[in-house]
């Protein structure tokens, strides 16, 4: 049987508790979940398509696979896609945790991720009894490896991986047959970049995008986390099996869902507002970090990648003092860093400040 660690996040309820215990009252950022309400037209869209009576395709309707198609050649710059590239997907995280079993992997195959990195890269390989390995440089890639991810921008060091680095991956990957899958979620808040290239791109790709997956969502960027509406593009062959597999097991996201996904692809307006919030509450809570003595990093996304040169658990317990919740870099494989997401209010995010400035 799989052995899976603790889930996480349960594990910061003692932190939650101390924290709650502060007299202005907790200060939540240990997670991503956008606290802003989802747009009126894409609330609108999802009513305009309530009448779903028959079972969606686990392809993707076709509206929702041509607005795919479509951004990606608008917004991120990967023209030439067509129908067999994209897939819808069910939120993104059952595609990150399902990829390795739906590719076919399994014991003896080594799943590549990020060493610091969103945990469920690790649970999909482990779901899979394949392997999961920490390497950010090809040159580390066991023999056995068949899958890598890559997440850029970070979560959770916000990092952002250049044209170049990415060449570099996909020319180790091509030569050794690996499939590649990047996970690039918040590829549309960049902060001290200029933008964060899709590995579909053709500066990337010289124009061949074989065995190569990009992962996207709306959650954050479209404040859809509820709706789960995510997909997945790229090689046509890699996106067929994959397609195959999931219509035995039934993973489809609802029409509705896949209504206000084609609708919010087709709008950059709420995606700037969005992303102008955001930029606000980074302003904020960046500086009253590092004036507590705190080091960020930040490039892009929705964290702020902090340390103070302490263990990351006593770093939970230094800010639960002040009301405040993060989540510890353990939970990514880093045990000197905590994790600081600026999906709060305006309030929470301007109170946290204060606090860290008090
Ligand atoms: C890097 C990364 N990938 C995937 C996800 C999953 O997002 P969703 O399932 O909402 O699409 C998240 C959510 O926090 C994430 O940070």
């Amino acid at each position: 049987m799989v052995q899976l660690p603790e889930f996480p996040w349960d594990t910061l309820a003692g932190a939650k508790a101390r924290a709650s215990e502060h007299p202005g009252g907790l200060v939540d950022l240990s997670v991503g979940s956008p606290v802003d309400p989802t747009p009126p037209l894409l609330q609108q869209a999802l009513r305009e398509a309530t009448d779903a009576h028959g079972y969606p395709t686990n392809w993707g309707t076709p509206e929702a696979r041509r607005a795919i198609v479509d951004w990606f050649r608008r917004v991120r710059g990967v023209p030439g896609l067509d129908d067999a590239n994209v897939l819808v997907t069910v939120g993104s995280k059952e595609l990150v945790a399902g990829l390795p079993q739906q590719l076919g992997l399994g014991t003896g195959d080594a799943v590549v991720h990020p060493a610091v990195a969103y945990p469920t890269y690790d649970i999909g390989a482990r779901m899979a009894g394949a392997t999961p390995v920490r390497a950010d440089d090809p040159d580390d890639w066991p023999a056995a490896t068949r899958l890598v991810w890559l997440n850029s921008p970070s979560n959770p060091t916000g990092d952002v991986l250049g044209v170049e680095v990415l060449r570099r991956v996909v020319h180790a990957a091509r030569e050794r047959g690996i499939v590649v899958a990047s996970d690039e979620c918040y590829a549309l808040l960049p902060w001290e970049v200029e933008a964060a290239p899709s590995i579909l791109d053709p500066r990337v790709t010289d124009g061949d995008i074989g065995g190569l997956l990009a992962v996207y969502s709306l959650s954050k960027q479209s404040n859809l986390a509820g709706y789960r509406a995510a997909f997945v593009a790229g090689d046509a062959a890699v996106v067929q099996r994959v397609l195959a597999v999931r219509k035995h097991l039934g993973l489809m996201a609802p029409s509705p869902v896949q209504h206000a996904l084609a609708v919010a692809l087709g709008d950059l307006v709420h995606v700037d507002a969005q992303r102008e919030r955001y930029r606000a509450r980074r302003a904020l809570l960046l500086p009253a970090l590092r004036e507590r003595g705190f080091a960020v990093s930040s490039d892009a996304g929705l964290y702020l990648w902090a340390t103070d040169g302490t263990d990351a658990l006593a770093q939970v317990d230094r800010l639960a003092e002040l009301g405040i919740l993060v989540a510890p870099g353990t939970f990514y494989g880093d045990p000197t860093h905590v994790r600081v997401a600026i999906t709060a209010s305006d309030d929470d995010i301007a109170a946290a400040a204060a606090r860290l400035r008090g």
